[in-house]
């Protein structure tokens, strides 16, 4: 194994905004004492910034050079990276990644893998990009009961808010600024759907809790519908709409988590977190609040992550999950969310059957009130058909005994 004096050789799987962020970085700082001895991408024919002879095209040529000490897997395609990094693992390997829709999915797995093979993977900057939220949940935290981790997670989303409520701008060129900048998906849909932070709040429940959820298990609502109506809607009660990843404890010991737009009061440090900039707030039984910001999306800012991981991987550092034992707490979803409902379309509100209505203006064709968690889980995607849009208020309550789970009808 490699000391601390050697320079490590890295593997490099994919060359895009991450791949490239953490190559310059390495050009940059050779004293860091990580070389990138190989460079596996996918497509021969794309224009590169560098000459076509640096790169391989079989990435599991890398996977089976015994000379690479680390591999360091920053593809797009979740499936493929699976496969990867499990293989790598099966080996016993060192593997670093940032595909977090992969671990969302896989993590049981390669959780268990690491602990049959020896392996290590490391993932820092799959959540928040250079915030150090994995590292501090996993091994600051490990001992401590946190009553809640609160995030703003996704950069894409929070620039296209940013630009939208603060600056004026349209809803398309903010999206379209995002993507110029390097901090969106590929596939746009799964910043402004809130997949990608779906994704990273599964990631933060297995450190923070000890709990593994499927992505599907856990609601997310995005922005894609936002209007000015909602802006001002916010304004009027002096909020932004910020899209926030809530875990929560709950007082019978169960966690939930929520994934959704959400009016932030001045109060809140999630509040001034603008523009890409990415925020967690954990709520420590003992410790009390802490706030972590930082840049949470761009090749800089996510290769940094990388960084760290390799360094920490130097260093023999592995996470240890240290909440997953056999008393992890289980998942809740048997509640209600207060939220504000902007929609014309009285068949949703019907499915979403409403416990309580607090305000409703038909004129601005806006509805406050509660509704079950399970009917929200049940039309999102009717909520998306119909061109509505949901702001949670932050009030979350015990399912009433009046609730009923409505079975949606054909028509809708
Ligand atoms: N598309 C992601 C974001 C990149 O906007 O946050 C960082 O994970």
């Amino acid at each position: 194994m490699a000391t601390d004096k050697q320079t490590l050789r890295i593997g490099l799987i994919g060359f895009g905004c991450v791949g490239q962020g953490l190559y310059d970085i390495l050009q940059q700082r050779p004293e860091t004492g990580f070389e990138v001895a190989r460079i596996a991408v996918k497509n021969p024919t794309k224009p590169r910034s560098l000459p076509l002879s640096q790169f391989d095209f079989h990435a599991d040529d890398l996977l089976h050079d015994p000379s690479l000490d680390v591999l360091v897997e920053v593809i797009d395609d979740a499936a493929e990276a699976f496969r990867l990094v499990s293989e790598a693992l099966r080996q016993g390997r060192r593997v670093v990644t940032a595909n977090k829709a992969m671990l969302a999915r896989h993590l049981p797995e390669l959780v268990q893998l690491q602990r049959q093979a020896g392996g290590t993977l490391l993932y820092e900057a799959a959540v928040c990009g250079s915030i150090p939220i994995i590292r501090t949940l996993d091994a600051y935290f490990g001992a401590e009961p946190l009553r809640s981790v609160t995030g703003i997670l996704n950069g894409s989303s929070n620039y296209v808010l940013t630009r939208m409520g603060e600056e004026g701008s349209d809803y398309a060129p903010a999206l379209a600024e995002a993507q110029a900048k390097g901090f969106a998906e590929t596939d746009p849909t799964l910043d402004m759907g809130a997949f990608d932070p779906r994704s990273k709040a599964v990631i933060l429940a297995a450190h923070a809790y000890g709990t593994f959820l499927q992505p599907e298990e856990v609601l997310n609502l995005g922005i894609e519908q936002i209007n000015a109506v909602d802006i001002a809607f916010a304004a009027t009660l002096g909020r932004k709409i910020k899209v926030v990843a809530g875990l929560q404890r709950l007082p019978d010991g169960r966690v939930t988590a929520l994934v959704t737009p959400l009016f932030v009061a001045p109060e809140s440090p999630l509040y001034s977190v603008d523009h890409e900039f990415n925020g967690v707030l954990i709520e420590a039984d003992f410790a009390g609040e802490q706030f972590l910001q930082g840049r949470g999306a761009g090749g800089h800012p996510t290769g940094s992550a990388v960084l760290a991981d390799l360094a920490a991987i130097r260093q023999g550092y592995s996470y240890h999950y240290p909440k997953l034992t056999t008393s992890s707490p289980t998942y809740a979803t048997d509640l209600e969310l207060e939220i504000y409902l902007r929609t014309d379309e009285d068949r949703l509100i019907d499915a979403l059957d409403f416990t309580e209505i607090s305000e409703e203006a038909d004129e601005d064709g806006y509805v406050v009130g509660y509704v079950a968690l399970s009917n929200l889980l049940r039309v999102k995607e009717l909520i998306q058909k119909f061109g509505a849009f949901v702001v949670r208020t932050g009030a979350v309550r015990p399912l009433t005994a009046t609730t009923s789970a409505l079975e949606l009808e054909e028509s809708l």
